[in-house]
């Protein structure tokens, strides 16, 4: 089964990605995850906060040259430099691009145009394919307004696009208020790819220890619901390639993005969770379903139940919830 697919311009084997997590730490993790049969990786994130930390150091120290915070960023580590997560991150990019066939996809996570987003050059110098963006905010000033956060954002879009020729992808919130509109502009200014969602930290309170904590849950199926939902109503109406990234953990669900309008489905917590060899699973899985189905080809299932093709769009919005809500007031009559 031919299972080549185009992201962002890039020539994949197959719509299978991984996205950002710890299973892209080092050389030999990504090799084994080319192994175990996806088609490109999203290398984990580099992050605004650990840039500026270590550049604040740097320049407290005074190697940087500069006592400028600002500009210490602007500077580009080199090998005997402090700012070593960059260092780390933009050798790692250099020895796996020399030691896998498949393209990377560096991984920036920041929400302020300041200087970090030139380290997405270094990125793109040392060989990455193209760039994820993650900016991941949390608008928690009730004061702020929707069209400050979504200028904030495309800001730091812009910057990163100024930067760098190959392509970028931003990494949603799902929380926008028009998404289709945030999707339109980020389209607009120039982003070649939308990766729906980004996971947001929401944060459990332990009723015994009064105390609030913080940690990442694998996903579940579930979770595939909404960006699902929104790949259906992009597909075809937004200028740029459309990534699934949610709860996959099987063949089928990598199937259902596809019928939804993917571009390439992401999986990470499925990975974490069976290996990195569960790659190949999805995949033999995908494959064994079109054949069942009877599909030779992605063209003929990618978007197939996207809202563009749906005779009747609004059974996926306004009518297809009250319909549901009507239909559960029949189900619950007690
Ligand atoms: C342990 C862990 C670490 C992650 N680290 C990152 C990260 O560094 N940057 C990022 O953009 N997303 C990160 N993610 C989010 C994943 O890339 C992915 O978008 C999310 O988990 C949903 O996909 P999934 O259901 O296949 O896990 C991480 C997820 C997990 C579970």
């Amino acid at each position: 089964m031919n299972l080549r697919t185009a992201y962002m311009g890039l020539d994949l084997r197959n719509p299978l990605v991984a996205s950002a997590s710890p299973l892209s730490q080092t050389v030999d993790g990504i090799r084994r995850l080319e192994d175990g049969g996806v088609a490109a990786v999203v290398l984990y994130s580099l992050f605004e906060e650990e840039l500026r930390r270590e550049a604040e150091l740097f320049s407290v120290l005074g190697t940087a040259g500069t006592d400028s915070f600002a500009e210490a960023l602007t500077y580009m580590p080199e090998p005997s430099d402090g700012i070593d997560s960059a260092r780390r991150y933009v050798s790692l990019i250099e020895r796996a691009r020399a030691t896998v066939d498949i393209p990377l996809i560096g991984s920036l996570n920041g929400v302020t145009p300041a200087g970090w987003t030139r380290y997405a050059r270094a990125i793109e110098e040392a060989g990455a394919s193209a760039i994820e963006l993650n900016v991941y905010d949390v608008p928690g000033d009730p004061k702020l307004t929707g069209a400050d956060v979504e200028s904030r954002h495309l800001d730091v879009v812009r910057r990163v696009l100024d930067a760098v020729q190959i392509p970028v992808a931003v990494k949603l919130s799902p929380y926008y208020s028009s998404l289709g509109s945030m999707a339109t502009r980020l389209a607009a200014a120039g982003v070649d790819g939308l990766v729906l969602f980004n996971r947001f930290l929401q944060p459990q309170i332990d009723h015994e220890s009064l105390s609030v904590s913080a940690r990442i849950d694998l996903s579940t199926p579930a979770d595939q619901r909404l960006p699902m939902t929104w790949i259906a109503i992009l597909r075809g109406r937004v200028g740029a390639s459309l990534a699934a990234s949610g709860g996959v953990e099987t063949g089928t669900d990598v199937a259902r993005y596809l019928l939804a309008g993917a571009d390439v489905v992401m999986t990470a917590s499925a990975l974490l969770r069976h290996g990195r060899d569960h790659a190949g699973t999805l995949l033999s899985e995908l494959a064994e379903w079109m054949e069942a189905k009877e599909f030779t080809s992605l063209d003929d299932v990618r978007g197939l139940m996207s809202v563009e093709r749906e005779p009747d769009p609004e059974t996926r919005r306004r009518a297809g919830y009250v319909g549901m809500l009507e239909a559960a007031k029949q189900t619950f009559t007690h």
